[in-house]
């Protein structure tokens, strides 16, 4: 059985235990689906915790057939995520999860894209200090709910709203506190804010999860020493064995089976080549920094229009 990261920090005495240093995957929306993340789960170890890409609840309650597929059937070791503006609304859909036999469900304070700002969803519930009290009050006035966690971010236009938003947070019951410490302003841009995490951090009675910039092994070994846990995103598309402490290597192995898998798995559910090379295409421009030197073949992978095409080029860049 391969050792993970923590494995070997708790062997090092870098770390005290399994408890203070989980791994999880973050949520990435249109990448990180239920096949990618049973391919995932197949091929890697390490990550202690899978969230679903965000489910959208309206005050209709109709979830769309797609959405559905993000937690049926229910899947071991992960926790669905909701994007919704109204408390009520993200109780009901916590309790209908939870009757799927979903421990917790985690609610999305960080998606910056202007149509789910302006519906005041995501980051959009930043903004508005009181509106997200009432959120929380709507929310946590349900009985039966299961664990709540939010994903947040620090703010919606400054850093220094994150103080406000701590004592905000300290007033309600959450599980876990993911914070990645951009505003919604930045989007993705600049480095992470390292001050407002920590105000967070020190405000709040949960523990705090990291999340953001984390591509290396030097980095995620640091940030597993300091705190409850760490999120990885785009570290993880970049370098599917990040978690188990491992730099990218090709020789390795395993990338070309979980390519493979991956393609089928998506072929199996998608209604043509079309969607499913669109869709791993998006996964390749993650993968390709661990293929230096490999443009033209990357070229070619990115103009393929059959499943022949694309797996050809991926073998020339793999092999
Ligand atoms: C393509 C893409 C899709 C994302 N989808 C979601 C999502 O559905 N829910 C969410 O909370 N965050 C989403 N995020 C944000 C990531 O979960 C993560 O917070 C962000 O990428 C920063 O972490 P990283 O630097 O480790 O990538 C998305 C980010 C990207 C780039």
């Amino acid at each position: 059985m391969e050792r993970n990261v923590k494995d070997k920090l708790i062997l090092t005495g870098i770390s005290g235990s399994a408890e203070m240093s989980k791994i999880y995957f973050a949520p990435m929306e249109g990448i990180t689906t239920p096949v990618y993340r049973k391919v995932h789960k197949k091929y890697y170890s390490g990550v202690d915790r899978y969230f679903s890409p965000f489910i959208v609840v309206t005050s209709t309650h109709n979830l769309k057939k797609r959405e559905t597929r993000e937690y049926i059937p229910f899947e071991e070791n992960m926790t669905p995520q909701i994007l919704t503006s109204g408390g009520g609304d993200f109780a009901w859909a916590a309790k209908m999860l939870k009757g799927l036999g979903y421990r917790e469900v985690n609610l999305n304070l960080g998606c910056p894209a202007a149509t789910v700002v302006t519906k005041g969803k995501g980051a959009g519930l930043l903004r508005d200090k009181d509106k997200l009290r009432r959120f929380f009050e709507d929310t946590f006035s349900e009985s039966d709910l299961p664990d709540i966690s939010i994903k947040t971010r620090c703010g919606f236009v400054y850093h220094d709203e994150a103080e406000e938003l701590a004592e905000i947070f300290a007033d309600y019951p959450f599980k876990e506190i993911i914070v990645h410490p951009r505003v919604r302003e930045e989007f993705y841009q600049g480095t992470p804010d390292l001050k407002s995490f920590d105000i967070i951090k020190s405000k709040v009675k949960c523990p705090v999860v990291y999340n953001g910039d984390i591509f290396d092994v030097h980095s995620l070994k640091e940030c597993l020493e300091k705190e409850d846990g760490v999120m990885l995103g785009r570290g993880l598309l970049r370098n599917p064995m990040l978690a188990e402490g491992k730099e990218f290597d090709v020789k390795d192995g395993r990338i070309e089976d979980f390519l493979d898998e991956l393609y089928d798995g998506y072929i199996r559910i998608m209604s043509g080549e079309r969607d499913v090379l669109f869709k791993l295409k998006e996964l390749w421009t993650y993968l390709i920094t661990g293929f230096p030197g490999r443009d033209e073949d990357y070229k070619r992978l990115m103009k393929a229009s059959t499943g022949t095409e694309y797996k050809a080029a991926v073998r020339r860049i793999v092999e």
